[in-house]
């Protein structure tokens, strides 16, 4: 409620919450947000209730973590907890193979999905949708990057299957395209649908811009509003997702999910006023995301809207009614 409502005070347009599992054991630790039964739709009513009454626009992130599920928290370590633990859960996954099994954080084996576990998790997404509309958020996304579940159906860094969920493009797609399908039948077409996806998986031989342009192109025929773009996150040697990426790796929003004609997001690496506001002006993306630097500080927007040239207090008056200040 504070760490939210803070930046819809700041003056933020719209603000997405973070990654909020589908069911427990699709939450990445104890420690992550859920979004699977009535008390939890009971807590985040006022959450967002405040966030509206400061004129933001909200939106929640659905997920399932999959192979990187059953950790410890973040200020535990984040290391994976075995199945036994009290902590801890079977994981699941397109394969058994491990995240990074020879890592530090000591990631084990998931459980390959059957076909029916498959359609558990989609009633399960489907189940959340019909939550979150409950809740009040304005735009749902369903969360297809950084390694988690639906990521590592899509990327043949991981999916290795050769059943219906396995094999080609259109194949490895199948998990997300038929989650989507029945995510939107919930979904109010007046509400925006969104997917993230991990646009390019940083790593050879896995997604590239083309790919995912064409997934694009399948969620856009399914009733996707739009593409969040971000990548990596697949394997432990691909890590453009937390936003350190190099030069070398492609614009995120730009190139390949253009192709599409659907609107984007871009995210990561975005801190600098002049830099979000050129991204939109060259077309590059509709909407900027910002992830940590909105952490750092909550009156980004207003300090950005001074930095531009507009004068912050317009924003303050569109939020509040009112003028503040002496001038
Ligand atoms: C603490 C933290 C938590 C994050 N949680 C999520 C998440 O729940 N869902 C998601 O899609 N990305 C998540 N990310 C990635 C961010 O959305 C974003 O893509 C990344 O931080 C790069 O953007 P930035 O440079 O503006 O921070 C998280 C990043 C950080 C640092």
């Amino acid at each position: 409620m504070v760490h939210l409502g803070a930046r819809a005070v700041g003056g933020v347009g719209f603000i997405m919450g973070e990654c909020t599992a589908v069911s427990a054991t699709g939450r990445i630790s104890q420690g992550c947000a859920g979004l699977w039964n009535e008390e939890q739709v009971a807590a985040l009513k006022p959450i967002v209730a405040l966030q509206c009454q400061f004129g933001a626009v909200t939106g929640i992130q659905i997920s399932h973590s999959g192979r990187k599920g059953s950790a410890a928290t973040a200020l535990e370590g984040g290391s994976h907890l075995d199945a036994n633990d009290p902590n801890g859960w079977e994981t699941v996954g397109p394969t058994a193979d491990a995240f990074d099994p020879d890592g530090t954080r000591l990631w084990k084996s998931p459980r390959a999905l059957s076909g029916s576990e498959i359609l558990e998790i989609q009633n399960q997404f489907v189940h959340s949708a019909k939550l979150a509309l409950e809740v009040g958020y304005d735009l749902l996304e369903v969360h297809c990057a950084h390694g988690y579940l639906l990521h590592s159906f899509l990327t043949p860094l991981v999916n290795t299957r050769i059943d219906g969920y396995g094999g080609d493009l259109r194949a490895r797609a199948r998990f997300l395209l038929e989650t989507v399908e029945k995510v939107r039948a919930v979904w109010p077409q007046d509400r925006v649908l969104s997917v993230r996806l991990s646009v390019h998986d940083f790593v050879d031989g896995g997604l590239t811009l083309e790919d995912t342009a064409q997934v694009g192109v399948w969620l856009k025929e399914l009733g996707v509003d739009i593409l969040d773009c971000s990548g990596g996150g697949a394997v432990p040697e691909a890590r453009g997702a937390i936003g350190n990426r190099t030069a070398e790796q492609p614009d995120m929003a730009g190139g390949g999910p253009k192709k599409t004609s659907l609107p984007d997001m871009d995210g990561g690496g975005n801190n600098k006023s002049k830099q979000a506001d050129a991204l939109v002006a060259n077309s590059c993306a509709d909407l900027v995301l910002l992830g940590r630097e909105m952490m750092r500080d909550p009156h980004w927007a207003f300090n950005a809207a001074k930095e531009l040239g507009t004068d912050p207090r317009h924003v303050l008056a569109e939020q509040y009614g009112f003028f503040v200040g002496s001038n």
